[in-house]
């Protein structure tokens, strides 16, 4: 159990022509785990169909604040049925995003909170996506960890990841006490990343994920290609220069985090 990729899209078209191959070079660079989350219903059961038939491979599914034209009760009910399955592990991605704004904010706020409802019904943690609505996403979810802990719930130990976590390290303060986890992907490589590298290392070791979020955010030095599963030990890499540990260890903590997370 070296290295665990807890977000990589490997459902999505960018590795129709070597899907294969793609999980295999993760596996020889020594990732025992990929988990790959839904973004809309069609990609969930992608996701689940890719879980059932890899190993190494394990889903989550929900419906991405960007893809909110395609929510509905009936969406939602197909979630919560393909969530039994024994290799989804959590509900994902979901969340709010500001940036691109292509889904209402009234029904960005109303997917996430009936995604959230059924993760406490399944007992899953969320995999949380967020751009350009830290506060938002912050109250609502830190309302969500308080009704869990109040119902005794086990979840509120351990209820999900900030997925690409870009906020400061004040602002990851009250969901790290909250029991949150933070994903950290490929943009800590970068230069200019000074705030991200902070957070990458002053947070927890036992609070640490790395992603890829493949075909997105490639690392230094492969920036500009695709990026795949293989690639989050260049992440790895980093945290690891950050904070004075190897790369190995690094890949172990997380891993650790992960197991622990999505109990797999
Ligand atoms: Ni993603």
């Amino acid at each position: 159990m070296t290295y665990s990729d807890t977000h990589c899209h490997l459902d999505f078209d960018r590795f129709d022509d070597d899907r294969d191959i793609v999980i295999q070079r993760a596996v020889e660079k020594g990732l025992s785990r990929m988990l790959v989350p839904g973004v809309d219903l069609a990609s969930s059961r992608a996701a689940v169909a890719l879980a059932e038939n890899n190993a190494p491979v394990y889903a989550a599914v929900g419906v991405h604040p960007n893809y909110g034209s395609s929510w509905s009760d009936a969406v939602y009910n197909q979630l919560a049925e393909l969530a039994d399955h024994p290799k989804v592990v959590a509900i994902g991605e979901i969340g709010l995003d500001y940036y691109w704004d292509e889904t209402p904010k009234p029904l960005q706020w109303k997917m996430l909170k009936s995604q959230l409802a059924l993760a406490a019904e399944m007992q899953m943690p969320v995999i949380i996506h967020n751009r350009e609505a830290y506060e938002d996403v912050a109250e609502i979810l830190l309302d969500w960890q308080k009704d869990l802990a109040e119902s005794q719930s086990p979840l509120a130990e351990k209820p999900g990841v900030l997925h690409s976590y870009s906020g400061n390290i004040i602002q990851a303060e009250k969901l790290l006490s909250a029991g949150f986890y933070l994903g950290i992907t490929g943009p800590v490589t970068f230069k200019n990343a000074q705030e991200l590298q902070v957070v990458a290392s002053e947070t927890p070791e036992t609070r640490l994920l790395i992603e890829t979020d493949s075909p997105y955010l490639t690392p230094h030095p492969n920036r500009g290609k695709r990026n795949e599963p293989a690639y989050v030990v260049y992440v790895a890499e980093k945290i690891a220069t950050l904070r004075g540990v190897s790369p190995k260890a690094v890949g172990e903590f997380t891993s650790r985090n992960a197991k622990i997370l999505f109990d797999w």
